[in-house]
């Protein structure tokens, strides 16, 4: 309890000094700069191009990217040296969500504020433009200058592919969508609930923040422990999800509402009922945070971000 206490008084005490909106805000600027430089429009005009732009700028919080850069920072990282992992991975999560919304899965009309890709290009536009955006993401994840590297260095980006790729692959998120489907009008038990949604939405998560903390040169147990903080805000922030499709606004979310239920998807809500979830994805951010004791101010933008995916409104 003492211990419990005096986390959230050194915790509030940091907050006080960290403007997360700003740091988002200048984060989010920076990966849509490079998005936007690397799917130019003016030298290929294909309705996959058009259509990859049409679903990666539009208005999405670019979590991933954002963990990717401050798990860097934690571990004394540039920014600048992860910024390509970062976009990469913010293109193999609009992949995910792309493929998430077609008919065949979860039938969305609604995604960041715009319709689905299928619905403002057709199903074989979305379809490629996955599959054009995953692929995307690790061309650019290896495409480190071979000539002008360390080798330590080249090693450290192999490392990463790795890690996004099986976390991204069918033991990891695909695992997770692949439970998703399954588990439509059935009732799952907790614990497999908490392994679907560890898969299809805390795999991505955990291996951005490893990611930002390879290739910011974190020790292994700085790595060990944004493990654990990853763990505990990945299933908080899917928990957080499940609870905002049932009483969330979709005018601020951009995505609709109500959809979990009509699918009879299993979700926190509805195994646990709302207050139960909103508990227990409290005590996943609490325990994230506690991992961060580990960490000095270097790490509070992990810190804020944490309590801002239990408070998020989107
Ligand atoms: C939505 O992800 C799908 C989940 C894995 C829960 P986000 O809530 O991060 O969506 P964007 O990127 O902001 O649109
Ligand atoms: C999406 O999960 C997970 C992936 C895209 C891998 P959901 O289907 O629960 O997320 P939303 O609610 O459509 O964003
Ligand atoms: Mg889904
Ligand atoms: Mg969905």
């Amino acid at each position: 309890m003492y211990l419990k206490n005096h986390l959230f008084l050194k915790v509030n005490r940091m907050m006080d000094s960290f403007d997360l909106s700003s740091y988002l805000f200048s984060k989010q600027k920076q990966v849509n700069r490079v998005i936007d430089e690397i799917i130019d429009q003016t030298t290929n005009s294909s309705a996959v191009v058009s259509a990859m732009r049409h679903s990666l700028l539009a208005e999405g919080k670019r979590l991933r990217p954002v963990l990717c850069i401050a798990a860097s920072q934690a571990v004394g990282g540039r920014t600048e040296d992860v910024l390509m992992a970062a976009c990469a991975l913010e293109m193999i999560h609009t992949y995910s969500l792309i493929h998430d919304d077609l008919p065949a899965m979860d039938n969305d009309d609604l995604r960041r504020g715009k319709p689905t890709c299928h619905i403002a290009f057709d199903e074989a536009t979305a379809i490629l433009t996955g599959d054009a955006l995953l692929t995307l993401g690790f061309e650019i994840l290896s495409s480190i200058d071979l000539n002008h590297i360390k080798v330590n260095n080249a090693v450290k980006w192999l490392r990463v592919i790795h890690i996004i790729a099986k976390a991204a692959g069918y033991k990891g998120m695909i695992e997770g969508q692949i439970k998703d489907i399954a588990a439509e009008g059935n009732r799952i038990g907790l614990k497999d609930l908490k392994k679907m949604h560890a898969l299809k939405t805390g795999a991505l998560i955990e291996a951005s923040i490893s990611t930002g903390a390879i290739l910011g040169n974190g020790s292994v147990e700085q790595i060990q422990q944004l493990s654990i903080y990853a763990k505990n805000i990945g299933l908080a922030f899917q928990v957080i999800d499940d609870i905002l499709n049932v009483e969330g606004d979709p005018a601020v979310m951009g995505k609709d509402v109500g959809t979990d239920q009509v699918r009879k998807k299993s979700t926190y809500p509805s195994i646990l009922g709302i207050e139960k979830s909103k508990e227990f994805a409290k005590n996943l951010v609490n325990n994230a945070l506690q991992a961060l004791d580990y960490f000095d101010n270097k790490s509070d933008p992990l810190r804020a971000i944490a309590h801002y995916i239990i408070d998020r409104k989107k």
